[in-house]
């Protein structure tokens, strides 16, 4: 796709692949003898979501939530709504929270928050990206892709505006778009 607002490639497609693979099989190996609850954050997480559970040996379901954080388009408040809700209860459930990226923390932290209230049996997270200088809360942080620089990223899953979801690397946005 050719695009000014397609800045430089900060994670090519095969990384992105070999990455998510060893998450799978890191995630697999943990989890053995149970069955694991993902929660997949909409929309961004679908893609790293369908690709990482292809790589999860254990018996395991999906489901998702959406959540809407105020704040301008390129900062979250940390002030959070959920827009859908989880179909079924996690209560004893070894849940895992699977996120595009990690920015400011504070939707994930509100997210952790809100599920640990449910009682499962565990509860962690996958994060495909971190911009551990952009954080404003600390995290536990299971899994982790990449760290990445502190720039807006789009692809895979990530977008601008709901754009460049569908870009199969993860790239900076440029500058002045
Ligand atoms: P946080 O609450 O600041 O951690 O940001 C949470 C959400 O903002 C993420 O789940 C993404 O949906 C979105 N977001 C944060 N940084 C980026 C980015 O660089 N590109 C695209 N979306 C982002
Ligand atoms: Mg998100």
């Amino acid at each position: 796709m050719r695009d000014a607002a397609i800045g430089k490639i900060l994670v090519q497609r095969d990384d992105l692949a070999h990455r998510v693979r060893e998450l799978g099989e890191r995630i697999s190996a943990d989890y053995d003898g149970k069955e694991l609850f993902l929660v997949g954050v909409l929309k961004g997480a679908v893609f790293f979501l369908s690709d990482l559970m292809r790589h999860v040996e254990v018996p395991c379901q999906v489901d998702f939530m959406a959540v809407a954080s105020y704040g301008s388009s390129t900062d979250s408040s940390g002030v959070v709504r959920i827009l859908k809700d989880l179909d079924a209860p996690i209560e004893g459930r070894d849940v895992l929270i699977v996120e595009d990226i990690v920015d400011s923390g504070l939707t994930l932290s509100y997210l952790l928050r809100t599920l640990r209230a449910r009682d499962p049996a565990s509860l962690e997270v996958c994060a495909l990206l971190t911009k551990p200088e952009r954080r404003k809360v600390e995290l536990p942080i299971r899994y982790v892709g990449f760290e990445i620089p502190n720039r807006f990223a789009i692809g895979y899953g990530l977008d601008h505006a709901e754009r460049y979801r569908n870009l199969p690397y993860v790239a900076a946005l440029s500058e002045g778009v």
